[in-house]
């Protein structure tokens, strides 16, 4: 198969195992990162179909950048992995002292990161082409049950509603688009508690999973669109 595939967050984390598992497709590949790490240069040398960006996608020109060469290329995009965040331990607090800064910094790259790079590729999103947003069980209004971290959660609430007025766009030419929970992940962002908690999950073994789902995309239902990276359905 030679798919082309978008990835966000790319240098470490659940965006790197995804770069991994689609190594082993053999598809095309452009990854996006803030920082482009040496594993993913490492990748990137031995591996000749996939390439590397450095992309804030917090900022527009960035992303118009970056996202040039594949316009240019002017394939069908099959594949947009939305899954660059950031989250910061000071959104860890009730509203009297939530800091409205960190709350617009976590909803430009969260909620709008995933906007700018799926809107730039808008035109070679095309019949079967698939925008996947790796959002969190902290976006749910519905299963909500914090009473704080204003910021994280607003900001993937953001992202869901993004995936579902993006997927009444897509559904009209033959598109799809679906929200994940990775799970809590052994990672910098899941924090030092998850590499001891066997409640947690490895990037690598929650990236299987999602792409596993992703590429039998046909047998979900339409509405099933917000799910953990098991299958398991959530609540918006
Ligand atoms: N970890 C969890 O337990 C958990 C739970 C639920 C949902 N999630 C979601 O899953 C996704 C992946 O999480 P993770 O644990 O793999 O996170 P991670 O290890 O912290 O990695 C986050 C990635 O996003 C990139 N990034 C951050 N800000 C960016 C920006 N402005 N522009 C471009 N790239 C940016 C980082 O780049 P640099 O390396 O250059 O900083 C990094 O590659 C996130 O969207 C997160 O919200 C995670």
């Amino acid at each position: 198969m030679d798919k082309v595939i978008v990835i966000s967050g790319a240098g470490r984390g659940l965006g790197f195992s995804l770069v991994k598992q689609y190594i082993q497709l053999q598809d095309t590949i452009y990854a996006f990162d803030y920082q482009i790490s040496n594993e993913l240069k490492a990748l990137g040398e031995s591996y000749k179909k996939l390439k590397y960006y450095n992309c804030d996608i917090s900022k527009d020109n960035d992303v118009i950048e970056s996202t040039g060469e594949i316009l240019e290329a002017g394939k069908k995009v099959d594949t947009i992995y939305n899954v660059a965040g950031f989250y910061s331990k000071e959104d860890l607090v009730s509203i009297a002292k939530t800091n409205l800064d960190l709350c617009i910094q976590m909803y430009n790259i969260n909620a709008l990161g995933a906007l700018r790079i799926s809107k730039s590729l808008w035109p070679l999103l095309q019949k079967g082409s698939v925008v996947v947003n790796i959002s969190s069980e902290a976006g749910s209004i519905g299963a909500a049950r914090r009473k704080g971290e204003y910021g994280y959660c607003m900001s993937k609430s953001a992202m869901n509603m993004f995936a579902k007025l993006l997927s009444n766009e897509l559904w009209d030419i033959g598109g799809r688009v679906i929200n994940f929970h990775p799970g809590w992940l052994r990672t910098v962002m899941g924090g030092e508690a998850a590499l001891k908690s066997d409640k947690s999950v490895s990037p690598d073994e929650s990236a299987a999973n999602i792409v596993n789902i992703v590429l039998n995309i046909d047998n979900i239902p339409r509405d099933q669109m917000y799910m953990t990276h098991t299958g398991e359905l959530l609540s918006w």
